[in-house]
């Protein structure tokens, strides 16, 4: 026996793109429920994303989630970019008049999602086990699970988000689905750790044995990132191995990394991938279950919060106005950002990243381009108008 009950939408998943879907909802007076398999100490604490676009800031900001971010989110106005050991600034703000870029760790707007839900009375289940759902191309569609005391639940919505991510459960509800793929010969090995970063700016570094990543959390924690092979093992990695590694890529005279103890360390594999359409009936995916960017140029998350206002407006038209136009135009508008993203992550990843089959012809093409993004200021523009951000969605408050 289930206990059954009734909400407008039915989220999957509390990542930063299902817990954002049901804020802007509760702000448009349409109910939801997230269920979530997970508990929350580990959507928590799940080290990701760092960067947001100035876009993203400003949309947080417009629905009462800016408070903490204005205060511990780090506005950075550039850019370095590394090569052949030399360092190159790229000014954001002159370069696109006036546009930024903010570092504020995914981990802690997770926190600040799941805080204002619930002081708002929301409903977040996390810990669910048989998350599946159904009747998705009825007016009804069912969202069920076990929550974490082993109770049976069904819960009849008006609509369905799939915002679980790439191995989620919603996606696969859809027929027909096209997929667009690539898998990179690497993956990126990140790591926390207790040390003031040494540069205020973030530092993208192609060196000749691998690219590099110099981010950071605050001011007393660095965030990096190694380009290693997709099947690296961790335990290859010692951190005097890593510290070593990293001091290598991002050698230039009279400078070091700052070290200190590591406190998280993880192996991400690169992918770019896209899946449409991003409906069928009343299943709506959003964000990572949708598709996927490779990390260079920071784009995943951002794509996420931009399905999740478009879904937003298109559910309350749909739901309080009965207006389907905005349901219905949902996935092409998505798509044409997330193509963009998708087009801007892999130009960055192969400018950046040393294949392990690559020649000396493709290393001479990489090393003109960078050439070229630091010499030109079109093309400056260009890497900087992408990096800090497209024309942003906007949340019909
Ligand atoms: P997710 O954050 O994946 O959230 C999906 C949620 O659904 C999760 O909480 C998951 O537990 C839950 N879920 C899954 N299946 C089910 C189910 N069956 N039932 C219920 N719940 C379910 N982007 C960057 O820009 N920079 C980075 O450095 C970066 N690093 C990353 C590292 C990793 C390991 C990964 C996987 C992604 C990284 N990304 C990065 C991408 C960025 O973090 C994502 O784009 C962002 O998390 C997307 O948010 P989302 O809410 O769509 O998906
Ligand atoms: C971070 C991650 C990225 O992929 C990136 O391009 C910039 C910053 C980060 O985690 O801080």
């Amino acid at each position: 026996m289930s206990v059954t009950s009734r909400t407008q939408v039915g989220i999957v998943g509390a990542g930063p793109a299902g817990l954002l879907l049901s804020h802007l909802l509760a702000l448009a007076g349409v109910d939801s429920v997230v269920v979530e398999n997970r508990t929350r100490a580990y959507c928590e604490a799940r080290q990701r994303a760092g960067l947001l676009e100035a876009g993203t800031v400003e949309l947080l900001r417009s629905v009462a989630l800016g408070k903490r971010l204005d205060a511990e989110g780090l506005e950075h106005d550039g850019i370095y970019l590394q090569f052949l050991g030399e360092r190159h600034h790229l000014d954001f703000r002159s370069l696109t008049g006036g546009r930024w870029v903010t570092v504020y760790a995914q981990t802690e707007i997770v926190k600040d999602l799941i805080a204002a839900r619930l002081a708002a009375g929301g409903m977040i289940e996390f810990s669910c086990g048989d998350v599946a759902v159904s009747d998705v191309t009825s007016d009804r569609p069912v969202l069920s699970y076990t929550d974490s005391s082993g109770v049976a639940h069904e819960v009849t919505c008006d609509a369905i988000a799939g915002c679980d991510g790439f191995h989620g459960v919603c996606r696969p509800l859809i027929p027909d689905l096209s997929v667009y793929e690539r898998s990179y010969p690497y993956a990126w090995l990140g790591i926390l750790a207790s040390a003031a970063p040494a540069t205020g700016e973030l530092i993208y570094s192609r060196h000749a044995d691998g690219f590099a990543l110099y981010s950071m959390r605050s001011p007393e924690v660095s965030r990096l990132y190694l380009q290693v092979a997709p099947d690296e093992p961790l335990d290859q990695w010692p951190d005097d191995r890593i510290w070593a590694e990293l001091q290598k890529r991002f050698a230039v005279d009279g400078w070091s990394v700052s070290e200190g103890p590591i406190t998280d360390k993880s192996v991400t594999a690169m992918r770019s991938f896209v899946a449409t359409p991003m409906r069928h009936g009343r299943l709506f995916l959003a964000g990572d279950a949708a598709h996927i960017v490779p990390p260079t140029g920071a784009k995943g998350l951002n794509l996420a919060l931009s399905d999740v206002v478009l879904l937003a407006n298109a559910l309350r038209a749909l739901l309080k106005d009965g207006s389907p136009a905005l349901a219905d135009a949902y996935s092409d508008a998505c798509l044409q950002r997330v193509w963009r993203s998708t087009h801007f992550s892999w130009w960055m990843t192969s400018m950046l990243h040393v294949a392990p089959d690559a020649d000396s012809f493709e290393s001479q093409l990489q090393l003109s381009q960078l050439r070229y993004v630091t010499s030109s200021r079109a093309a400056a523009q260009s890497l900087a108008e992408n990096y800090t951000g497209y024309n942003p969605a906007r949340f019909d408050l």
